[in-house]
């Protein structure tokens, strides 16, 4: 597109003929657009000569925001100018090839560029007749996870903001068909007087699966938590007796250690005395795209409701998350709401399975991931982003440092010596800036999480990252080992 002289967007009254016509607002647009991806493009050119973690004094420099609330107005294109100016230096390098911690993705191109033409269309997804587009993409993203994850053909579906709002949008469903059996309506009369639902979670529950639980009225620390194995996964022989409405929260893929609790064995308990099963599947339940990897998630098809992100491993734009239930109308009953002036037709409305109304359509990013990838593109990447983390294993395990987890999955932990060693070693590897990863305990004691969830990182980007770990251990004097 060529250049077009840049106008400012303003709406010239003319005598008696209303507001201009909108050529100057579209000819302003083009340069505004053309300057956004400009920025963009500088910015993702620029991601892999910079730190990781943005610079102190770049983060100092966001009290440049701190202004009074502006009496006047600003030009667009120099409102972009500013925020790039201060905001993209404060920016942490996770759309990078070199950003290993907590579990975060990157972005595809393919989900970026669908990501500002979604933008521009401005969809709200709530209602059909709000937006086809967005109501047709979630059916067919909808399908298509499905049979990704070997789940149940029928299962309800929901496209929610991530891994937590998925969780408690199972929940939901489970609090639904557990009161519904013992003849209590939970979304009328709520939970006094209700009768009770046991909830049973693994030692090792991820926080968010308690937050959801708080959320939802059942309680974070009313639970019952059975014990773990060595690896976080939940031990099924431990399992209490079950009897009455009970709820058993289990995880594919431990925060941690990538370990996924046995499912199929909990299930085939918890059906007998007709528990509901939610799996918290954030990122472990993509490795059932994986040839390699989809023995791990064997059994979990059986349970009643899966949790997982698409901003982690499927690489999309932040905030995707979804929730699936096997039986939709325990999803719809917990949701449902209707008003006079909504309009319902004869095709799912998204707005029966989400706990929100109105939200963004981003149902087209994760069709765009899922349509560029294609099912081999998808176990490509979750196949690459698991050697990179076995990679990281065996280097600095042969660098003398300690792998304390059963590396299954794109998870590594690892111990540089005592707890306050680790962490300085932690403090260092951030600083240093080639490449990022968090801490956290692990049996009682500090240890690094490395998590390899991005499309973007390469062999050398593991080369690259190993170097500057065994570097900033041994600029520590943490030296196991000089081969
Ligand atoms: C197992 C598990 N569940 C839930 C979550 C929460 O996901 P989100 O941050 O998308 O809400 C995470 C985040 O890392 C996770 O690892």
């Amino acid at each position: 597109m060529g250049q077009v002289p840049d106008l400012p967007i303003r709406n010239f009254e003319v005598a008696g003929q209303g507001p201009a016509p909108p050529v100057i607002l579209v000819r302003s647009m083009h340069n505004l657009l053309n300057d956004a991806a400009q920025r963009a493009l500088r910015y993702l050119d620029e991601l892999d000569a910079r730190s990781v973690a943005p610079s102190a004094e770049a983060v100092a420099g966001l009290s440049r925001f701190q202004e009074p609330l502006p009496e006047t107005s600003m030009e667009p294109r120099d409102v972009l100018a500013l925020l790039d100016q201060i905001g993209s230096p404060a920016t942490v390098a996770t759309a990078g090839s070199r950003f290993f911690g907590f579990v975060t993705g990157g972005v595809l191109p393919a989900t970026l560029a669908a990501n500002w033409l979604a933008a521009a269309w401005d969809q709200n997804a709530s209602m059909v007749v709000l937006s086809p587009v967005g109501a047709a993409l979630e059916d067919v993203v909808l399908a298509w996870l499905r049979q990704l994850f070997h789940l149940p053909a029928g299962s309800g579906g929901a496209l929610v903001t991530g891994g937590t709002m998925a969780n408690f949008t199972g929940i939901a469903a489970a609090r639904h068909a557990l009161l519904n059996g013992v003849g209590w309506d939970v979304e009328a009369q709520g939970l006094f007087g209700a009768p009770p639902i046991t909830v049973i979670v693994g030692e090792e529950v991820h926080v968010s699966m308690l937050k959801a639980l708080g959320l939802a009225g059942l309680g974070r620390e009313r639970v019952v938590r059975v014990p773990a194995d060595s690896q976080g996964r939940m031990r099924a022989d431990k399992l209490p007796k079950l009897a009455g409405p009970t709820l058993i929260c289990t995880q594919a893929g431990n925060v941690n250690s990538g370990a996924f609790d046995p499912v199929g064995e909990i299930c085939a308990r918890a059906h007998e005395a007709g528990a509901w099963v939610h799996v918290d599947g954030a990122f472990g339940l993509w490795a059932a795209a994986a040839r390699e990897r989809k023995h791990l998630v064997e059994g979990v098809e059986l349970a009643d409701s899966w949790a997982t992100d698409c901003h982690k491993w499927l690489n999309v734009p932040h905030d995707s998350g979804i929730a699936l239930v096997r039986d939709e109308q325990h999803l719809v009953g917990a949701i449902r709401s209707t008003a006079a002036y909504l309009v319902h037709g004869e095709q799912r409305e998204p707005h029966h399975h989400t706990p929100e109304a109105s939200r963004r359509a981003r149902g087209i990013e994760v069709w765009a991931a899922l349509r560029s990838l294609g099912r081999s593109g998808l176990e490509d990447m979750i196949e690459r982003t698991c050697r990179h983390a076995s990679r990281f294993a065996q280097g600095l395990r042969a660098a003398g440092y300690e792998i304390l987890n059963n590396v299954v999955l794109n998870q590594v932990l690892v111990s540089f010596g005592d707890d306050e060693t680790t962490r300085r070693v932690i403090a260092a590897i951030q600083q240093d800036g080639t490449c990022w990863c968090g801490g956290t305990v692990w049996h009682g004691r500090a240890v690094m999480r490395i998590s390899v969830s991005s499309w973007a990182t390469r062999d050398e980007d593991v080369d690259r990252s190993l170097a500057a770990m065994i570097r900033c251990a041994r600029s520590l004097g943490v030296v196991k080992n000089n081969s």
